[in-house]
């Protein structure tokens, strides 16, 4: 997508080999016509998959997810990273280990949310190791609904999460694909591997 990569060429700053702040449009201020470029791509990419929900997880998931939702029609869930006052029953829960940050949250889902005939669409913003992704599809499994795939704004192209979850046969489907940030440059993957 290639409004996407140019934010990302002109606004990222590539803070070391394996991490890119993208803090200018998508993980604390936030562009809201870039966000509706990208829930259109979304929502085009998997117009045909019957989505009936799209899942993210809080908090830099919720505003592309919810641009996709609304192109698609269907509501858009979020899994919480801490407990909720009003959210202590009926949930489906996972693990969720951030290998960047190093610690461990248990996400939760209101299985008032998700149900047996839903079919599911994961959206998140970055696709580094997998782990969050990992962590909605166990809790989709849980529920018994089905997989339209997943849709990531970013992936980093060099870690091992679009592989993981590729080789589950599952479709992901990510808007700009990053091959390398060493030397401070940001390379991406070649447009038709995306
Ligand atoms: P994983 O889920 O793919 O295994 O990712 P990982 O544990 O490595 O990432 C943990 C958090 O860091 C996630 O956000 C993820 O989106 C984010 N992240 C991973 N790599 C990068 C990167 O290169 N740049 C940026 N900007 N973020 C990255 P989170 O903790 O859920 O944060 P948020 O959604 O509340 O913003």
């Amino acid at each position: 997508m290639k409004t996407l990569k140019d934010k990302i060429v002109a606004e990222g700053k590539v803070l070391s080999d394996t991490v890119l702040k993208v803090d200018s449009f998508l993980n604390h201020q936030i562009d809201p016509q870039l966000m509706k470029e990208i829930g259109e791509e979304f929502a085009s990419r998997f117009q045909n998959a019957g989505v009936t929900k799209i899942i993210t997880i809080e908090s830099s998931g919720i505003a592309p997810a919810t641009m996709a939702g609304l192109l698609l029609n269907v509501p858009v869930v979020f899994a919480r990273k801490r407990k909720s006052l009003t959210l202590s029953e009926n949930l489906y829960t996972a693990k969720v280990h951030s290998f960047t940050k190093k610690e461990t949250n248990e996400i939760s889902i209101s299985g008032d949310f998700i149900q047996q005939d839903d079919v599911v669409l994961i959206i998140d913003d970055f696709l580094a190791n997998g782990q969050a992704v990992l962590g909605l599809l166990d809790m989709i499994e849980q529920a018994e609904a089905n997989l339209a795939g997943v849709g990531i704004v970013i992936e980093k192209g060099f870690q091992t999460g679009g592989q993981l979850i590729r080789d589950r046969g599952i479709q992901v489907e990510s808007l700009a694909i990053i091959d390398s940030l060493q030397n401070g440059q940001v390379e991406f993957a070649e447009e038709n591997s995306n």
